[in-house]
């Protein structure tokens, strides 16, 4: 169950959208925020407060890949697998992050501290390669840099292995 004042700020943003469904990814973002993933629960809260059925709350969710509906980690981070980051060493990148945190991408790390997954363009291909750590965008990330920005997520997590 969600808190009454996250049910009462996700009532008034749904009020203020043309359609309940132009709503939909900002509360499931929320849910998500709120839950860590986008449980069924949040799924089935997502529905009720959009007024739409559940399927079509799933149809949405599965559309977006920043919506997750398994466990993710504390922290997610996406790399880029798109074209202009291909092109530009996103592979490396990827492969390097998944040496890190010896885990591969897809995957979560066994302490359950980072989810690494490829990701479609971020909008920023002209930074390419580029990165996303939750909601924070890097780019022009070489796979050194790569490896410092996580590295320094799980020290601040206060985890030093996977
Ligand atoms: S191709 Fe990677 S940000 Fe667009």
């Amino acid at each position: 169950m969600i808190p009454e004042n996250l049910k009462a700020n996700l009532e008034q943003r749904i009020a203020a959208a043309i359609t309940h469904r132009e709503a939909a990814v900002d509360v499931m973002k929320e849910l998500q925020r709120h839950y860590g993933w986008l449980t069924d629960e949040a799924l089935e809260e997502a529905s009720q407060l959009l007024g739409l059925s559940p399927l079509q709350v799933e149809e949405l969710a599965t559309f977006y890949e920043m919506i997750y509906r398994r466990p993710v980690g504390r922290h997610v981070v996406h790399v880029c697998d798109s074209v202009s980051c291909w092109a530009l060493g996103g592979e490396t990148l990827l492969e390097s992050l998944a040496k890190l945190l010896e885990t591969e991408s897809g995957s979560t790390t066994a302490d359950g501290a980072v989810t690494l997954l490829p990701c479609s363009c971020l909008g920023n291909c002209g930074e390419a390669p580029c990165m996303m750590v939750g909601e924070k965008q890097y780019g022009r990330v070489t796979p050194e840099i790569g490896v410092q920005i996580v590295a320094a997520l799980r020290l601040r997590d206060g985890s030093t292995n996977s």
